[in-house]
């Protein structure tokens, strides 16, 4: 029999915590790439004692860019659930090099080939609003007016529009669509970079966001569909190629480009697992705070299967994150 997975989702925080706390000694130092690596390297070392069967579909990359966590990577003891694994180890590598908010460790799993692969697809269009939202994003949304969307889930939300926060990120691409939005009477929540806690926050209403809106990764996409289909919200998606090369591509992949993604097409299952720790401090949660004993971290747990959303303040002795960060702890027991 499958395990109930009752106890994976402690697992599995292990697994973000660990990265959490090697990313956060790159706090604000203005290195991406060495924070990315630290967490990169940590979560795989806690991953591989995690009791599942596990092959990663959003990595790292493809095996030949990217020596640890590639896509297809079999990860886990090998014991347990045979699972899909969606990983990002940092997300908001840039939010982490600059001290910003909302840099946060994230994972979600599910059920063996029930998460859809991006393959050469790099960007797609988001929509992405809590569970009163789910019959008010319907595929036509993502073709109609900003007005048309704003107001069909201010309607959902039983509120006028003025009183709607929409999460976009800061980018050139999305100027339009925020005079847009703000043109209508609602009001915006701008950032850089970080669509995975854009989506978290829309789905279950932290910061006050009560919809994400815009074009971000596709790898990012399938995340935050893990914790959409654990809170039961709403997502719809469709790929946005941003240059000739990725759409050429796509075309040659065969995918389809007009394919309207809801977040069951993303991960089709609702037996998922997702679990996110803060690195910096941020609407979503508290960042790694070292102290003289060792670290705190503050994480989410989602299961979808009960529905259950757990908030696990964990306190890390100093030995076990120095062990851990030597890489001499397999996973801080
Ligand atoms: P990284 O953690 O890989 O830096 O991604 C951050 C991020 O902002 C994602 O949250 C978002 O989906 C994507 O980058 C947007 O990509 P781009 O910065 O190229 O517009």
């Amino acid at each position: 029999m499958e395990p109930s997975g009752r106890t994976l989702a402690l697992e599995l925080v292990r697994v973000t915590e660990a990265a959490a706390l090697a990313a956060a000694r790159w706090v604000g130092r203005g290195d991406k790439e060495a924070g990315d690596g630290a967490a990169v390297h940590a979560m795989r070392r806690v991953l591989a004692t995690a009791d599942l069967d596990g092959v990663v579909v959003i990595g790292e990359g493809a095996k030949d860019q990217a020596p640890m966590l590639y896509d297809g990577e079999r990860v886990g003891t090998g014991r347990g659930r045979r699972v899909d694994v969606a990983v990002d180890p940092v997300e908001g590598t840039s939010l982490l090099a600059r001290g910003a908010p909302d840099a946060i460790s994230v994972l979600g799993v599910a059920p063996r080939g029930t998460m859809w692969s991006p393959g050469p697809a790099f960007y797609m269009e988001k929509l992405v609003a809590g569970p009163a939202a789910r019959d008010a994003l319907h595929p036509a949304l993502l073709d109609a007016p900003v007005a048309g969307v704003l107001a069909a889930v201010a309607e959902s939300l039983g509120k006028p529009v003025a009183e709607l926060t929409v999460f976009v990120l800061d980018k050139p691409r999305h100027q339009a669509r925020i005079a847009a939005i703000r043109a209508a009477g609602a009001r915006v929540m701008l950032r850089t970079d970080g669509d995975v806690a854009g989506a978290l926050m829309a789905a279950r209403g932290g910061g006050g966001v009560d919809l994400l809106m815009g074009i971000g990764g596709t790898p990012e996409g399938v995340i935050a569909a893990c914790a959409v289909q654990a809170l039961g919200g709403a997502m719809l998606g469709r790929l946005a190629p941003q240059r000739p090369d990725e759409a050429d591509a796509i075309r040659a992949a065969g995918m389809d480009v007009r394919r309207v993604l809801a977040a069951g097409d993303l991960v089709a299952s609702d037996d998922v697992f997702f679990a996110a720790t803060g690195i910096t401090d941020g609407v979503l949660l508290s960042g790694v705070r070292f102290t003289p004993a060792g670290a705190t971290t503050v994480s989410l747990v989602m299961r979808g299967r009960s529905g259950t959303v757990r908030t696990v303040l964990a306190e890390h002795r100093a030995d076990k994150v120095r062990e851990l960060e030597a890489g001499l702890g397999s996973d801080g027991e």
